[in-house]
């Protein structure tokens, strides 16, 4: 293993190849001179590395939070040498672990014997290198804390798409329903629905889930002792595999839940998702606006029909007079007709914004799929199911391709 120089491959690498994107944080322990020189050149050469600050000595007195000692945010990485002190190397890898788990810690050490690595892997590191260090060596551990990061950042990601009508029956169920399934099934897209009817929510009924014993509401109040067990219990499978929350069934009095809960709730779900649809009651409702503040699309359902278009105006205004982006504001044309009474042009300027997607205007076949609990029943065949497709594909359709990923090679780990 050679020690790195200004010469290493990486320095071109860096500039070339790495996606803009936050850089991983570093903070080193004890690291002796030289082993600091090398960190100090790599992290000087490659941009998706950002050295914080150097630490002199361990900590492993409780008087100090760990974070006040390591600094806040929590460094991404902690580089800590063993070779001073291994005990209270490994008592403070054992801290760090505990009150910041989401910070990697790279063990560094001249002493390679196996039980020792192992010792240094027990008390919380998740990599262990080995002196004098080696610029493939501190590339590879760093890259796997970057592809994490990036996984995590995935995860966390579910995009939030709300449905609302502009009045009753506009369509809002028959659109989260049948794109839920298309997101899930065509797009291998991991989706959740969640029906937020206080009562008789249709979610369930037309995906042809009818046996359930708790509801959204139940989960929204349980949200305190939420996990991903508990979570099981209230989602339903279709088997397109898309994940529902059923709304009430509507023999139940009426319910509502304390403030904050829904977002909380929210934030838990998307951990576990790409995407979430929620069918939302239609109405003006300040119990679901913090929610939809949070959200990324609210899509507002409607038809070409005065009445709808109307609503469709004052609900946008009152969206935006709660500081809600307009750029977040889609208004969904359902049941669209080419040769309609009101053409699309009247309806845009009615509306004031531009129609974001139409859905064709196929009674039976929508009718078809919500009765047999198979929304995508339809999909290819009908007007209707390429429009939703299309929609799904829109929505759904994975950014990079085969050939960009391949072009990005190890570093675009880092793109989110
Ligand atoms: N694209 C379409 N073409 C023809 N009919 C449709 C279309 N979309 C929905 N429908 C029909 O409209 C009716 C109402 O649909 P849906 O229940 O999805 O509306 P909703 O907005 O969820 O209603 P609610 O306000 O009761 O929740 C259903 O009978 C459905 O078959
Ligand atoms: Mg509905």
């Amino acid at each position: 293993m050679s020690a790195m120089t200004e010469k290493t491959p990486l320095k071109a690498a860096s500039r070339d190849n790495i996606p803009p994107a936050e850089p991983l944080s570093v903070v080193s322990i004890c690291l002796d001179r030289d082993t600091w020189g090398t960190l100090k050149l790599f992290t000087d050469a490659a941009r998706f590395v950002r050295l914080e600050r150097h630490l002199a000595e361990y900590r492993v007195s409780d008087h100090e939070s760990v974070l006040e000692w390591i600094g806040t945010p929590a460094p991404d990485i902690c580089m800590l040498d063993f070779d001073l002190d291994r005990r209270s190397a490994a008592m403070v890898a054992e801290r760090i672990h505990a009150d910041s788990p989401d910070t990697a810690i790279f063990a560094v050490s001249s002493e390679a014997q196996p039980d020792l690595i192992i010792q240094a892997m027990r008390s919380g590191c998740s990599e262990y290198l080995v002196k004098p260090l080696d610029s493939d060596q501190l590339l590879n551990a760093v890259a796997r804390v970057g592809g994490r990061r990036k996984e995590k950042n995935q995860q966390a990601k579910a995009q939030v798409l709300v449905f609302i009508g502009a009045k009753g029956g506009c369509g809002v169920t028959s659109i989260v329903t049948q794109l839920g399934a298309l997101l899930s099934q065509s797009l291998s897209r991991k989706t959740l629905a969640v029906d937020l009817h206080p009562d008789f929510g249709d979610a369930a009924l037309y995906l042809g889930l009818t046996k359930y014993r708790y509801h959204s509401y139940e989960l929204i109040e349980n949200t305190d002792r939420l996990d991903a067990e508990l979570l099981q219990s209230f989602v339903l499978r279709h088997s397109s595999g898309l994940d529902l929350i059923p709304a009430p069934q509507g023999t139940e009095p009426a319910r509502s839940f304390a403030s904050g809960a829904l977002v909380q709730t929210f934030e838990f779900l998307r951990l576990g998702y790409e995407f979430i649809l929620v069918d939302l009651p239609q109405g003006l409702n300040d119990e679901y606006l913090e929610l939809i503040r949070g959200c990324d699309q609210i899509n507002i359902v409607t038809v070409a029909e005065v009445s709808a278009l109307r609503n469709v105006v004052r609900q946008t205004d009152y969206f935006v007079r709660n500081e809600i982006p307009a750029d977040r504001i889609r208004v969904i044309l359902n049941r669209h007709q080419g040769r309609g009474v009101i053409t699309d042009e009247q309806i845009e300027k009615v509306i004031g914004q531009k129609i974001s997607w139409k859905v064709t205007n196929q009674y039976f076949q929508v009718l078809k799929s919500i009765s047999g609990g198979n929304p995508l029943g339809q999909a290819s065949n009908s007007d209707v199911g390429k429009s939703l497709q299309e929609w799904a594909g829109a929505i759904g359709k994975k950014p990079s391709s085969p050939d960009e990923k391949k072009g990005r090679g190890i570093l675009g780990l880092w793109g989110r």
